[in-house]
């Protein structure tokens, strides 16, 4: 793999070796993919498109985990059962209308443990059944287990994400508290042996490292270790979280980025379990909220409102700072 990590001037997430996301046109029909790539690098390049090119979707609001740096841990368990998961109803009418206006990419995750929905190949199938070309979530991988991962590699996902963060179960339990290396690696090996003996190319697999003054010093292992076993590596810079509980694990990295334009406005929307309508999936987009979906068509008026068209003009203008939810996203979050 090659060793170098891209972070452009509108992203938050470095990746190594983006290009393998190429193999996706292998499974895609070319024009479809091409046209899909093309809206997206318009977007990630602050061009303004008629709909969002990406929806994500908060299916369940719980996660297994109490990783200190994010912020559902303060507030864990989030004391929210199967009464508020997302109606699979609702959703395939989204995916309908949101397909029709143009979205090719869906992400099954907000700030949860999607996993934790048995149910969620059937979110997937739809997606794919209605055209959706790259359909992705990520998971901390305690769950990943025999049955989910075979159904998940027969499934049509094309991405999986898989956030570990350390090299060693000691510092594993500092930065990921509630679950366990031994078998997140374990589960993740199984799923790639798996993946070989189907012959498929999706999921393409990706593992996370979250950089924190509490693992950095593990980050060239990480990379060393996983490089030659998955498609991609993504170094995500320390967003600092809107609710902590434990500050101490604050990144020394608070260092303006002073040219900053972030694309997430510009490329998608979010959908939590409670249906608020988010301008991006970082948790600052959880305090920036557009409006409440009582219908698909709730997400064109949100695509177009006020606050939306004022996000993004003050990031077109190079202003980030002059929102405090953004000036909170990327301090800490670039460097
Ligand atoms: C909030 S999690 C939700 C999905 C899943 N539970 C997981 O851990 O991958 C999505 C991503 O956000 C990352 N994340 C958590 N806290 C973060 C922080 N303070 N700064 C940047 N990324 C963070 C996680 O490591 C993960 O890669
Ligand atoms: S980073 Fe993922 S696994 Fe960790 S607490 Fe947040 S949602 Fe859960
Ligand atoms: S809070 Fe602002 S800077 Fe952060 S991802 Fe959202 S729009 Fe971008």
């Amino acid at each position: 793999m090659e060793n170098k990590i891209i972070l452009n001037s509108t992203e938050l997430t470095g990746i190594m070796n983006r290009d393998e996301m190429n193999k996706l046109s292998l499974v895609i029909e070319e024009k479809k993919w091409n046209d899909y790539r093309k809206k997206y690098d318009e977007a990630a390049n602050l061009k303004l498109l008629s709909f969002p090119i990406q929806i994500d979707f908060e299916l369940n609001s719980s996660c297994n985990l109490k990783c200190p740096m994010c912020p559902i841990s303060a507030e864990s368990p989030k004391g929210k059962g199967k009464s508020t998961w997302f109606d699979f109803e609702l959703y395939k009418k989204i995916i309908d209308y949101s397909y029709n206006e143009g979205t090719r990419a869906i992400k099954l995750n907000y700030v949860n443990e999607p996993l934790i929905r048995k149910d969620i190949i059937k979110f997937i199938k739809y997606a794919q059944s209605v055209g959706i070309l790259d359909i992705y979530l990520s998971t901390n991988g305690m769950l990943l287990n025999q049955k989910i991962s075979d159904e998940l590699i027969d499934s049509g996902l094309t991405r999986l994400q898989i956030s570990i963060d350390a090299v060693s179960e000691e510092t594993y339990q500092k930065v990921r508290p509630g679950g366990k290396l031994k078998t997140v690696i374990a589960n993740l090996q199984n799923f790639l042996e798996l993946k070989k003996k189907k012959n498929k190319i999706i999921p393409l697999t990706r593992v996370n490292f979250v950089k924190t003054s509490l693992n950095e010093i593990e980050l060239d292992e990480f990379i060393s270790y996983w490089s030659n076993k998955v498609d991609m590596i993504g170094v995500q810079e320390f967003v600092k979280p809107t609710k902590v509980k434990n500050s101490s694990i604050i990144s020394k990295k608070t260092i303006k980025k002073k040219n900053f334009k972030c694309s997430f406005p510009f490329k998608q929307l979010v959908i939590t379990n409670e249906k608020k309508i988010l301008p991006c999936c970082t948790f600052w987009g959880e305090e920036l909220p557009l409006s409440i979906l009582k219908s698909p068509e709730d997400l064109k008026i949100a695509w177009n409102n006020e606050k939306m068209r004022n996000l993004r003009q003050t990031h077109l203008n190079g202003d980030y700072q002059s929102i405090e939810q953004c000036k909170n996203c990327v301090q800490g979050g670039l460097s």
